[in-house]
């Protein structure tokens, strides 16, 4: 049986693909992956994401500015996201969010400012958004609650299953990585199991977050096979079923049609 798989978040942009990008790309089809979002992470990468989902058929992109890449957040910023978010493909903002985890990030004011910003963006542009939530819980709920007209998504999701009820009760959908993959992944895993298998999506966030047996090396979008194999485990249901379902979720979710 043939699989369609959807990664949902992957970074093709980023510098560790320079050497090998086009390949990598180009192989995916042949690994079972159907579709592919590449979010952005400031203005130039939201540029190379727009760029590259036009050369390939099964990528879209996502334009925003990510919480560690904030410093030099302008109003400016919004209207270039504005113009990006015009292009082609481009199916969501993101990612944006927040990122408590390196002292040296973004003061938070600029971050909470950015990301506000973003989610009303997103909101005139009838675009769902992608959030990056780093030890940044409550605050990432205080902002997404004060813009209940944009719906999104948490990416690599890191909280409570608790958290993950609440944002299904508010129309949100979670997104899990190879971290459910992994021995200590306790939280990701009791969220997994909280949320309804139609609010769920999965994702590599390659080249970072690569599952076992591969964690560790360089991710793609070819290992997003093994994310699907431990969540259609977790929900007690075939890996067919799992990735056929995770598969539509995206696809409903980004508005892309078949
Ligand atoms: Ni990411």
């Amino acid at each position: 049986m043939s699989m369609g798989l959807f990664d949902t978040h992957a970074h093709y942009d980023a510098h560790q693909f320079a050497p090998d990008r086009d390949q990598v790309l180009s192989a995916l089809p042949g690994q079972g992956v159907e579709l592919v979002v590449n979010p952005g992470c400031d203005l130039a990468s939201s540029r190379r994401a727009v760029e590259l989902a036009g050369r390939y058929p099964f990528l879209y992109a996502a334009v925003g500015v990510h919480p560690e890449e904030c410093g030099g957040w302008t109003d400016g910023d919004a209207e270039e996201l504005r113009a990006l978010a015009a292009r082609p493909k481009v199916v969501a903002v993101g990612e944006i969010g927040l990122d408590y985890y390196w002292p040296e990030n973004p003061p938070r004011e600029l971050q909470k400012q950015a990301f506000r910003a973003q989610m009303a963006l997103a909101g005139e542009l009838n675009l769902p958004v992608i959030v990056h939530d780093r030890e940044a819980h409550g605050d990432c709920m205080d902002v997404i609650r004060a813009f209940p007209g944009v719906r999104g998504v948490f990416h690599c999701f890191s909280g409570s299953a608790e958290m993950a009820r609440e944002l299904v009760r508010l129309g949100w959908m979670i997104s899990f990585t190879g971290v459910l993959t992994y021995k200590n992944a306790r939280r990701a895993v009791e969220a997994a199991q909280a949320v309804p298998l139609d609010r769920i999506m999965i994702e590599t966030d390659s080249p970072y977050m690569a599952p076992v047996p591969h964690r560790g090396k360089r991710n793609h979008s070819g290992y997003v096979g093994l994310v699907c194999e431990r969540l259609a485990e977790l929900k007690g249901i075939t890996v067919e079923q799992c990735s056929e379902a995770t598969l539509e979720n995206g696809r409903r979710f980004f508005q892309i049609q078949d």
